[in-house]
């Protein structure tokens, strides 16, 4: 493909969705994506030291298709390590970016390319799994989107990433943890953004069909979300379609997006120009904040939400109950504070969670792990128990799963990839063990993870 050729494409995919993403049709050559330093005005003054694959903006929407292969060549021009991660697509092991679990870090003025090839539509992200806390906290976390072969009927798409920055009166960056965050909760940004916004405030036609995909891609935080000023859909959770009819949000009872989950909502606009479509979140201590705010524009074209045609289902195996073989897992506090661990790519100095009881279970760099070896194409259940005052997203690569029980409240049956563990919940997931290889299993609260909550189960 010519140059030429490749730009005239990619924009016209871009202004299709009225987004400014890179868009990466099968045919694309190789896409570069530059880890680099970066600044931005999140608040009053530009904040430097920030990550991105730009200089001035945040990172950029990725998209690809369904079955289709991406190439992402990721060049590393920062003094420090990185790899890339690409949240809950089911790929290939060596192209999932964990550093010694499965690729080496990338070094300074290295670059390693990805092969991508999604067997599954959706709503996915990226983010670095090397030096991840200190990369993450200063930006370095993007929206993937994986489109579906035939699209279900929308006028228009926005993307929303949700994140926070902890920056100080001068907006410049503060330590990104404390010890005492990461031995609790997790350390919270002062900062709340979508797509790097305090407002987000984007145009939509009047009576048209929006679908919105958000995705909670802060390393802390667990949002509190519910639509207001329009009629609202839950389409698609953590990427995969949603089948069963689920509740509505409200103030009174939000939607919980934990760090790393994704849902995806159909928005009928309103009718009048200049009305707007809302998401707000709650955070603690504050009334409801509009995060995003979505503005009718014209005449209204007055769609109706029974007009859009049901997503396909992925292709994920279904697990067969009958047969599956339960492995249990035990999330908490290190029983005595074990050793930091310095082996692993980026360290916080602290050994505060474990798995089993055992700090850092699974460390490839160290040679400990897996946590539990899995046979290819048999099904298991996992029983997931906290025993911790504190919540924890708990992620597992390369797999889907679905929820089966808790032991606190009744959870819809929805694909997914991270699990939010409440206060001493313990919630059983089934799978199939269909993808081999070596999948990473942590807390998505990255202070949890870098300091012990993380293994990785290995499947044969
Ligand atoms: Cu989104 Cu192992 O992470
Ligand atoms: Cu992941
Ligand atoms: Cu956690």
């Amino acid at each position: 493909m010519k140059r030429r050729e490749f730009l005239l494409g990619s924009s016209a995919a871009a202004g299709a969705f009225g987004l400014g993403g890179l868009s990466l049709a099968a045919s694309d050559p190789v896409q570069e994506l530059v880890v680099q330093p970066a600044s931005y005005r999140l608040r009053g003054q530009r904040t430097t030291g920030m990550v991105s694959l730009s200089p001035d903006a945040p990172p950029p929407v990725l998209y690809g298709r369904q079955g289709e292969t991406l190439r992402l060549t990721v060049r590393n021009t920062l003094p420090d390590y990185t790899a890339m991660h690409w949240h809950g697509l089911r790929i290939r092991n060596e192209m999932d970016g964990v550093p010694y679990l499965t690729q080496m870090p990338i070094g300074e003025n290295e670059s390693f390319t990805y092969e991508l090839t999604p067997p599954d539509a959706g709503t996915y992200w990226y983010h670095p799994h090397c030096m991840t806390m200190d990369q993450m906290a200063r930006g370095l976390t993007g929206v993937m989107v994986i489109a579906e072969p035939e699209d279900p009927g929308f006028d228009s798409e926005q993307v929303i990433n949700l994140r926070d920055f902890r920056l100080d009166e001068d907006d410049a960056f503060l330590s990104a943890y404390t010890a005492r965050g990461a031995a609790r909760a997790g350390t919270f940004g002062n900062v709340q953004t979508a797509n790097w916004r305090s407002e987000a405030v984007y145009d939509h036609a009047a009576g048209s069909l929006v679908r919105v995909r958000v995705v909670n891609t802060d390393t802390t935080r667990i949002y509190n979300l519910h639509p207001e000023g329009a009629q609202t859909r839950i389409i698609a959770w953590d990427g995969h379609p949603v089948e069963t009819d689920v509740t509505r949000p409200t103030a009174a009872q939000p939607l919980l997006l934990a760090p790393g989950q994704r849902v995806d909502l159909a928005v009928r606009m309103p009718d009048d120009e200049g009305q707007s479509a809302l998401l707000l979140a709650k955070f603690p201590g504050q009334k409801h904040r509009a995060m995003v705010r979505l503005r009718a524009t014209g005449h209204s074209i007055a769609r109706d939400l029974r007009e859009l045609r049901p997503l396909q289902a992925n292709p994920v195996p279904r697990p067969d109950l009958d047969q599956a073989e339960l492995h249990e897992f035990v999330f908490g506090w290190t029983p005595e504070g074990g050793a930091p661990n310095d082996g692993f790519c980026g360290s916080l100095g602290y050994s505060f969670w474990s798995i089993n009881r055992t700090p850092w279970p699974g460390d490839a760099a160290q040679g400990t792990g897996p946590l539990a070896v899995l046979q290819r194409g048999k099904s298991y259940v996992l029983r997931l128990r906290n025993e911790s005052p504190n919540l924890h997203p708990i992620h597992l690569h390369g797999l889907a799963f679905v929820p089966l029980t808790s032991n606190l409240r009744k959870l819809p049956p929805l694909l997914s990839d991270t699990m939010l563990l409440l206060k001493d919940e313990t919630v059983d997931i089934a799978l199939v063990a269909d993808n081999p290889g070596d999948w990473a299993f942590h807390c998505h609260v990255i202070e949890h993870q870098k300091t012990g909550l993380t293994g990785f189960i290995r499947v044969i």
